[in-house]
């Protein structure tokens, strides 16, 4: 059974979904802010949570929390990866992004669309290089932008696709690991 650990910023509704596909594989959530939402959904499920507060040395310190771990997972992460986690891990590090990328990359990405007037927007689940929303592509699922779509009415159709493709794009991985 591979393991898996999550780190998130926000709310963690990606995590809830991962949780709920691969259960006890969920070893461990890293969040960077101490209130967020992911460590609570993480506690109540009784899973091991550290805070590990942003600025120096960030990975460093990560990854002495990382010893037996297969697969990280970026679940709403909002800092970038550095060394020495993306050699540790290499081909090993998933995100999730709010757009079809390489469209909208960083911040707000559903804001980006619709400010854009894009017609279509949706979410990929990719491997983490050093840039920002920049590594391979394994999956995505596409949404159509509505003429009455506010920034909350399409990101949440994006995230119902996101906890959808999450989970699969995971096992596609899990099972290329074994
Ligand atoms: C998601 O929209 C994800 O695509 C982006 O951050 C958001 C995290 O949401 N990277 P949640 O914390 O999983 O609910």
């Amino acid at each position: 059974m591979k393991r898996i650990a999550v780190f998130g910023s926000g709310t963690g509704s990606n995590f809830v979904a991962l949780q709920e596909a691969f259960g006890s594989q969920i070893k461990l959530v890293i969040s960077d802010q101490k209130e967020a939402g992911i460590l609570q959904k993480a506690e109540k499920q009784g899973i091991p949570t550290i805070y590990e507060p942003g600025g120096r040395d960030l990975c460093q310190r990560m990854r002495s929390h990382l010893e037996g771990i297969d697969l990280i997972c970026l679940a709403g992460f909002m800092r970038l990866i550095k060394e020495p986690l993306l050699s540790d891990f290499e081909g090993r590090i998933l995100n999730i992004h709010p757009s079809l990328l390489p469209a909208y990359p960083g911040l707000y990405a559903w804001k980006q669309a619709l400010e854009d007037g894009a017609q279509e927007s949706g979410c990929t689940v990719h491997y983490v290089d050093a840039g920002m929303d920049t590594g391979e592509v394994i999956l995505q699922a596409r949404v159509p932008v509505l003429p009455e779509d506010t920034e909350e009415s399409l990101h949440e159709r994006i995230q119902v696709q996101e906890h959808r493709i999450y989970p699969q794009a995971v096992q596609m991985v899990l099972d290329l690991l074994d």
